[in-house]
């Protein structure tokens, strides 16, 4: 068997062992004689899936007990307008702040339902300082992305919103590190990343914020009809939701969140040196302060030289490592799943092409 180390942004790498669990238990799930891929969303042993898999993740990111779980549709993206849709039943005020593609496509989407303030607007490289942001005193909800997967910019400290409940969508850095779900009005994240496979989108809501959809929300995307129904008023992606309970056992056996977040920044600072230490071959646009410790885009001073790397790199295991063809250059996605012998391989790949071709 030869795997890769893939570096794609989504979906993206999952842990050998729990493909090997997944694989293990294909023909019999949990002595039910059939594979997950054939249970009813309505079965008892899905049902206890479910009920279980949402106690481990209150566990695993202290969710306090006034916050919902919901396992939904509709990816990231669908979330950039079912937001708006469930939150502005009495206020169509918002606030967004806008570090990169995502959160600018989530103020397009909202745009439709509701009236949006632009906060502020990130450059490529920085983010302006929280002095000149500009709130509306009385939103609805404020919006940000904590990590923007395509230009690579995080935002390391959380946003200070007066009261005003903070809407982040996690889809690129959920489980990446701890974080405090207290601070949060409502959390999404798309799964196919941290969380296992594509098809599902994770949502953690504070129960007070459940009586405020619009007339318009469809009924299997409003998050209170959902609540009540525990996310199961139609079809739930049942196999994608397995994928997420394999994956939070997964984080479990490494140690739990924290360690995990260790390991990753590890990872990242092994990266950074590299494309910081080759004299200008390799550049990152973001300022030290703004980048993501999870996406890692990187140019090259010569541009001739990324498709000869995308070839070489393949050739050795290392696979998709393109940009998003929105910006072009390289960018290496390294989630949980992505082991540090990936990332030293990879370092080590990119100090000898370096050396290669510097001229
Ligand atoms: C931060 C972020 N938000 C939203 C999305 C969109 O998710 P989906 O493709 O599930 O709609 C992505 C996809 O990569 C993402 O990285």
């Amino acid at each position: 068997m030869s795997r890769n180390y893939n570096f794609a942004a989504g979906p993206a790498m999952l842990p050998d062992s729990v493909l090997v669990r997944a694989q293990k238990e294909m023909l019999d799930w949990n002595n039910t004689g059939c594979s997950i891929m054939e249970i009813g969303h309505r079965t008892k042993a899905f049902e206890n899936l479910l009920n279980n898999l949402q106690d481990k993740l209150r566990n695993m990111m202290n969710i306090p007990a006034n916050y919902k779980i919901l396992f939904l549709s509709g990816g990231g993206q669908g979330h950039f307008s079912f937001i708006p849709m469930n939150l502005c039943g009495k206020n169509k005020n918002v606030d967004y702040i806008v570090t990169g593609s995502w959160s600018e496509r989530a103020v397009k989407y909202a745009k439709r339902y509701a009236n949006v303030n632009v906060v502020t607007i990130a450059s490529l490289s920085a983010i302006p300082d929280t002095s000149t942001w500009k709130f509306t005193p009385d939103a609805a909800y404020v919006y940000y992305c904590p990590n923007e997967t395509i230009g690579g910019m995080q935002v390391h400290d959380l946003p200070q919103t007066n009261g005003v409940p903070l809407v982040a969508d996690f889809t690129s850095s959920i489980l990446s590190d701890e974080i405090d779900v207290s601070q949060y009005g409502v959390i999404f994240a798309s799964a196919q990343k941290n969380l296992g496979i594509s098809g599902i989108t994770l949502v953690i809501i504070r129960d007070d914020l459940l009586d405020q959809a619009q007339e318009c929300t469809p009924e299997i995307f409003n998050y209170k009809l959902q609540v009540e129904n525990n996310s199961l008023l139609n079809t739930t992606p049942v196999s994608a939701v397995y994928m997420i309970d394999l994956m939070v056992d997964w984080v479990n056996e490494q140690g739990g969140v924290a360690k995990v977040a260790e390991a990753n920044r590890r990872k990242v600072k092994k990266l950074y040196d590299c494309i910081d230490n080759s004299n200008g071959f390799y550049g990152n646009p973001v300022e030290l302060k703004y980048r993501s410790l999870i996406n890692v885009p990187f140019t090259f001073k010569d541009e001739d030289l990324l498709k000869i790397f995308l070839e070489d790199a393949k050739e050795v295991g290392l696979t998709y490592l393109n940009g998003h063809k929105s910006v072009g250059g390289a960018r290496a996605s390294l989630y949980n799943a992505m082991p540090e012998e990936g990332v030293n391989k990879l370092v080590s790949f990119m100090q000898d092409f370096a050396k290669k071709h510097a001229g």
